[in-house]
């Protein structure tokens, strides 16, 4: 898989993909990323790529030009659809070309587990007050936000799809069976961990973790991963046919026990 990130500062990814998964997947050779800088895609002396709202408001808006030449630059034409277009067709192109932006489809887990079956990926990081609308429209397949709240630009959104993407890629994590445990892919959050000391400033790890009764120690974690999903995404258990029927089975036992104590 390739990815290439748009962005007018290229240095931001420096740490980014010289650490962790994402390093060892480049090293490997399971991952291609490029950075690329948007000004060089500006043909004026001033490599100027933003200007003022038409109709007036605070602040600027990143050009088309710049962006449109980007995109066709890394890009080979016809192997993807743009939004305005055809919605479907750009979910199922070989190449997604994504705007990230605050206005955009939440990001997921599911959104990530699509996006790590593309050839390519072109990353594009709004500034300012956003991207010239005729970019989401035109050569975007996809315009994602990772969370309802504003960053500076897209920089770091970014790395959050680029990362969670490239964990999923086959033999990128440690351990294949990693990915299928965790939170999210079972429609709920994960349960606590703990490690050594088994005993810490007089706080102990859980005894039904200590027993290595494998069966106790599942029901357990099931437990509390769905006491934790209730406190804080509840939204999360609204449509239990994500859970299997063990689950199902625990979460009533809480509720129907939050029912006794009131
Ligand atoms: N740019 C600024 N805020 C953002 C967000 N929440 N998601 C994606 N891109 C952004």
């Amino acid at each position: 898989m390739r990815f290439d990130i748009v962005t007018i500062f290229p240095q931001f990814f420096e740490g980014f993909l010289s650490h962790g998964i994402v390093r060892r997947a480049r090293q490997r050779s399971q991952v291609q990323v490029s950075v690329h800088d948007l000004r060089d895609f500006t043909y004026d002396r001033h490599h100027v790529v933003d200007d003022r709202p038409f109709g007036g408001s605070d602040g600027m808006v990143l050009k088309p030009e710049p962006i449109f030449r980007a995109v066709e630059a890394l890009t080979h034409p016809f192997q993807y659809t743009p939004l305005g277009e055809d919605r479907q067709a750009a979910e199922q192109a070989p190449v997604s070309v994504i705007v990230l932006t605050p206005q955009g489809k939440p990001f997921t887990q599911a959104e990530a587990a699509r996006l790590s079956q593309k050839e390519q990926i072109v990353l594009i990081c709004g500034r300012y007050e956003g991207i010239d609308e005729r970019v989401a429209q035109n050569v975007a397949t996809d315009e994602l936000s990772i969370g309802d709240y504003v960053l500076s630009g897209g920089e770091v959104a970014a790395m959050v799809v680029s990362d969670a993407i490239i964990r999923l890629l086959p033999e990128t994590l440690g351990s294949a069976t990693s990915a299928v445990n965790e939170s999210f892919s079972a429609g709920r959050l994960d349960y606590p961990v703990y490690t050594r000391p088994a005993c810490y400033r007089g706080l102990e790890v859980p005894k039904e973790l200590m027993t290595g009764h494998h069966a106790e120690i599942d029901l357990w974690r099931r437990r509390k991963a769905l006491e934790k999903t209730k406190a804080y995404r509840p939204d999360l258990l609204r449509d239990t046919a994500a859970l299997d029927a063990l689950d199902q089975k625990i979460l009533k036992t809480i509720e129907a026990e939050a029912e006794d104590r009131h």
